[in-house]
C-alpha cells in the first residue's frame, strides 16, 4: 500500500471510530492538519469547541496563539504537521481520561509511523506524558522541563506549555514565546547540522 493509501485508510478509520465514549458527543473528529511531509510534528491534547465544529486542529483562541508561537520559531502551519493525542472533543474540554487516551493511541501511533518525525513538539501535559512514556524519558512537571530539548535515538523531543495556558494567565505568554524563540535557535543549528 502506498503512503497516500495508508493515510486514506487511517483517516477513514478515525472518522468512523467508536472505540471510546467520546464519539457519542462529537460533531467531527479532528484527525490532524498541516504538512504530512514535514519532519516536525506538534501534538496537542484533544479538540476543543471550535476544533470539534470545524474538524481541524487548533482553530480556536489557543490556535491563534499557536500561530504566534510558530512565527516566533520561524515556522508556519505549512512547515509542520499538527495533531492531538485524542481525536474527539471531551465534553466541556475536560482532560481526556486514561482509557480514552489508550483507545485513541492507535491513531497517533500510526500517524507517527507515517510521518517519521525528527522533531516532536509536545503541547501541554497530556502530550508530554504520552510521548515521554513512549520514548522512556523521565516524566517531570512541565514547569520544570518546558522548552528543553531531549534526544532519543536521533529524535528530538521538545516539551512546551500548552498554548491555551497563555489565555488563562497572561504572564505565561512571554514565557511561552521565549521557549519558541529558543526553538528557532535550535532549528537553525539543526538545519546547519551543528
Ligand atoms: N487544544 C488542543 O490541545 N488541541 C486542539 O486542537 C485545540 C485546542
Amino acid at each position: 500500500m502506498s503512503e497516500f493509501e495508508e493515510w486514506v485508510k487511517l483517516e477513514e478509520l478515525i472518522r468512523k471510530c467508536a472505540r471510546c465514549e467520546l464519539y457519542k458527543s462529537r460533531t467531527n473528529v479532528v484527525i490532524g492538519g498541516g504538512n504530512r511531509n514535514s519532519k516536525i510534528i506538534l501534538i496537542g491534547e484533544a479538540p476543543g469547541y471550535f476544533e470539534d465544529i470545524k474538524g481541524k486542529p487548533f482553530v480556536g483562541k489557543a490556535g491563534m496563539f499557536l500561530n504566534e508561537c510558530l512565527r516566533c520559531a520561524g515556522l508556519s502551519r505549512k512547515d509542520v504537521y499538527i495533531t492531538n493525542v485524542v481525536k474527539c472533543r471531551p465534553p466541556n474540554n475536560r482532560t481526556p481520561k486514561p482509557e480514552e487516551i489508550r483507545a485513541c493511541s492507535i491513531y497517533l501511533e500510526k500517524q507517527l509511523e507515517l510521518i517519521k518525525p525528527k522533531i516532536i513538539i509536545c503541547l501541554g501535559n497530556v502530550a508530554v506524558r504520552y510521548i515521554f512514556r513512549k520514548y522512556g524519558l523521565k516524566i517531570e512537571p512541565i514547569s520544570k522541563i518546558h522548552g528543553k530539548v531531549y534526544e532519543v535515538f536521533g529524535i528530538y523531543i521538545i516539551p512546551m506549555f500548552h498554548p491555551a495556558a497563555a489565555l488563562y494567565n497572561v504572564n505565561f505568554k512571554q514565557v511561552i514565546l521565549e521557549d519558541w524563540k529558543k526553538l528557532r535557535d535550535f532549528l537553525k543549528k539543526y538545519k546547519d547540522g551543528s
